[in-house]
């Protein structure tokens, strides 16, 4: 067995999300989260989640969260399986219309609460550490449908309120806090990224901008108030990383690469630098977006910057300048086909290296601690007749990527850690589906909702089993 290339205290675990996970929408006074009205894939849910005045005026026949996996009351067996795993970490969400059902109320709501007080025990009770996000995709929908979600500056205060609360409740089961998940997933699915609707709005560019804005000082804001309430906690930043490669060496194409990493890079410029960076300024002039800065605000922005950078990593990008190219389909984010590279069945193109590059493009510019809290192969598994799951792609996938990672951290990385996305299958934010699982642990549950909700153990959870008590030295 090789010597092992991570930090003796490295973080290994996995990483789910309230909304994707939980089920039980309507259970013990929860308000909707945004998931609770969106159909499946085959029945309009990219279209819902481009115009999200369907999801609010529609009523369809299935909502896949509704039910979910139903971790809400199964996560105690969920919990034992990944620490049989060795799981050292668990990254969840708290659902913030669990906590406050219209996202406005005057009072928390205790049983939502409660829930998460279990969920953190029960992870403690292993020694696992919860890696928690505020929001993931998250804002209740009642504020937006009041408010138009971040758009509006009042979502700030009802923010910090909600952060306060949890920073006081869990002072002393949780340490590591992530502020909003995918931060610029605002720009391209402002549904999930800021609870907005944009369609028929004039400029939206200019709304995406200023509501960034408002979730970037939400940010720093709550980042205070969490060293204020525990001085030991730990808060970062969530980026959906991915280096863009230029098609090309012709100029235009290297230039083109360039604008697309910063239009992610933005974000973590103003979280971890404390400023917006220089390149914005003509950004915005030449977009038409004019920001409505309070006072104070550049100042917060400046002095509560981020104590270390977590991102979730899938795949690079590739960009041209040709009229001729076209881009991929079934990705969030706009790319070309990259001759180079295998992809997964939803057409997520891999590439390793591309993970080696793009930490060390983030550790390069920021020279603060990095923290991978996704990757994932999202595939079809099938079940054999004896019951077992031979998910060799998605080993093949993962020991690439960590693999990969160690490189990372021999080129002078610093790395906390490693959350695998969707340790345990879940539902697909894009596409609603549970055939696209990410799991060490299948979920008996099909499309439509059918199924015993029953866990089982795939290959792959034997084999990371081994990779994490051989802190990554076993692949
Ligand atoms: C990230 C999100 O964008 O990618 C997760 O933070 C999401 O919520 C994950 O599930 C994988 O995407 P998908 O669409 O396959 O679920």
């Amino acid at each position: 067995m090789t010597k092992s290339n991570f930090p003796e205290n490295f973080l290994w675990g996995g990483a789910v999300a309230a909304n994707q996970c939980e089920g039980a929408y309507d259970v013990d006074g929860k308000g909707l989260s945004p998931v609770d009205i969106l159909p499946d894939a085959h029945h309009g849910r990219w279209e819902a989640l481009m115009n999200p005045k369907d999801a609010l005026t529609k009523t369809y026949d299935f909502y896949p969260s509704h039910e979910s996996i139903d971790f809400y009351h199964r996560f105690k067996e969920d919990i034992a399986l990944m620490a049989e795993m060795g799981f050292k970490t668990f990254r969840t969400s708290i659902c913030w219309a669990r906590i406050f059902p219209n996202g406005d109320d005057a009072e928390p709501n205790e049983a939502g609460l409660k829930f998460y007080d279990d969920l953190f025990d029960e992870c403690l009770k292993y020694g696992i550490e919860p890696l928690v996000t505020i929001q993931h995709f998250d804002t209740p929908v009642a504020l937006m449908t009041k408010y138009n979600g971040w758009e509006d500056r009042r979502l700030i205060d009802l923010y910090l309120n909600y952060a306060e609360i949890l920073f006081k409740r869990y002072r002393d089961k949780v340490k590591y806090w992530l502020t909003f998940n995918e931060i610029n997933m605002i720009l391209h699915i402002p549904f999930f990224g800021g609870g907005m609707d944009l369609n028929g709005k004039d400029n939206p560019e200019q709304i995406k901008y200023q509501a960034a804005h408002h979730q970037l000082v939400a940010s720093a804001k709550a980042t205070k108030l969490a060293h204020e309430i525990n001085p030991d906690f730990k808060v970062g930043c969530m980026l959906a990383a991915g280096e863009t490669y230029p098609k090309t060496c012709r100029p235009e194409d290297v230039w083109a690469a360039l604008q697309a990493n910063r239009e992610g890079y933005f974000f973590i410029d103003v979280q971890a630098r404390g400023e917006y960076p220089s390149y914005s300024r003509r950004f915005f002039k030449e977009h038409g977006i004019e920001l409505d800065i309070a006072d104070g605000d550049l100042d917060i922005l400046k002095k509560h910057t981020v104590d270390f950078i977590s991102f979730s990593y899938y795949s690079t990008r590739l960009v041209s300048t040709s009229e001729d190219d076209k881009q991929t389909e079934g990705n969030v984010f706009a790319t070309l086909k990259n001759p180079y590279l295998k992809a997964s069945e939803w057409g997520w193109q891999i590439d390793p290296l591309g993970f080696r590059t793009t930490m060390n493009a983030l550790y390069d510019r920021y020279q603060k601690p990095l923290f991978v809290v996704e990757n994932g192969l999202g595939a079809v598994d099938t079940v054999e007749a004896d019951g077992s799951i031979q998910d060799d792609y998605r080993i093949d996938y993962l020991r690439e990527h960590i693999q990969a990672m160690g490189e990372a951290v021999q080129d002078g990385v610093e790395l906390w850690g490693y959350t695998t996305w969707g340790c345990i299958d879940l539902i697909s934010a894009s596409t609603g589906e549970m055939s696209k699982r990410y799991g060490f642990i299948y979920v008996d549950r099909d499309n439509d909702g059918n199924g015993t909700l029953n866990r089982s153990r795939k290959k792959s959870f034997d084999w990371y089993k081994k990779v994490i008590a051989t802190n990554g030295a076993d692949l």
